[in-house]
């Protein structure tokens, strides 16, 4: 099965162009392997609350790891709302062979819609090994190996660092469109062709 998030607070964003072309591309040689699509930005997943984070103490003080045994963490009605957020999301990535992530670079990191979901699905010694995890993403600027704002990338080096660090999956695919901002920055503008470089390399990259 395919997990396909967004993250875009736009609907003309390249990062969901770029998921789009892969989920297409993979549902054509995955006929009949499950697709699911989950949009973050338009139908966003609350915070955690105080409810989810008993439901994490729980899991963490009794030593449970497999996922399918969280839900005997849930003991009070509140902790069964929180549950009834959780189960859904959990469900999906458990049941995925594949996910993809379409997420823009905001204030060098990721949207907030992204990091509520990973909030929400994520307990402590979880492993989701056996999955891919691809991520399309794109930036206004520059940040690739060499150039001078490689430090700032807190979007691919967070995202890469969780997945291996907490879910111990090794298997994670980024493709960048950078300079996005050339497009609308003056500033920005003799960069032009570098962003139109970028954009097609990464389109060759998801449509293989
Ligand atoms: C709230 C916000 C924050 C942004 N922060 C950054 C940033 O830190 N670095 C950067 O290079 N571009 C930044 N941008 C530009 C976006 O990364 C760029 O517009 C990109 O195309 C957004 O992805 P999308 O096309 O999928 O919507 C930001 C844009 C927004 C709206």
């Amino acid at each position: 099965m395919l997990l396909h998030l967004d993250a875009s607070a736009r609907r003309a964003s390249y990062s969901r162009r770029l998921s789009g072309m892969y989920a297409e591309r993979w549902r054509t040689a995955h006929p009949g392997d499950g697709y699911v699509h989950r949009d973050l930005a338009a139908d966003p997943v609350p915070h955690i609350g105080e409810a989810w984070t008993e439901l994490c103490d729980y899991v963490l003080e009794h030593e449970i790891s497999e996922i399918s045994r969280y839900k005997e963490a849930v003991r009070t009605p509140a902790q069964q709302d929180a549950w009834a957020i959780v189960e859904p999301l959990l469900d999906e990535v458990v049941a995925a062979d594949v996910v993809l992530i379409g997420t823009p670079m905001y204030n060098y990191s990721i949207p907030s819609s992204l990091k509520a979901w990973l909030d929400q699905i994520t307990f402590p010694r979880m492993s989701l090994r056996g999955r891919s995890f691809v991520v399309t993403s794109a930036r206004g600027g520059a940040y690739g190996p060499g150039t001078p704002r490689e430090p700032l990338d807190h979007q691919e080096r967070y995202l890469r660092d969780f997945f291996r660090g907490h879910f111990g999956i090794e298997d994670v695919t980024f493709v960048h469109a950078e300079l996005v901002n050339a497009l609308l920055d003056p500033a920005l503008r003799h960069r032009r062709v570098e962003h139109d470089r970028s954009l097609a390399a990464a389109i060759e990259a998801v449509t293989g």
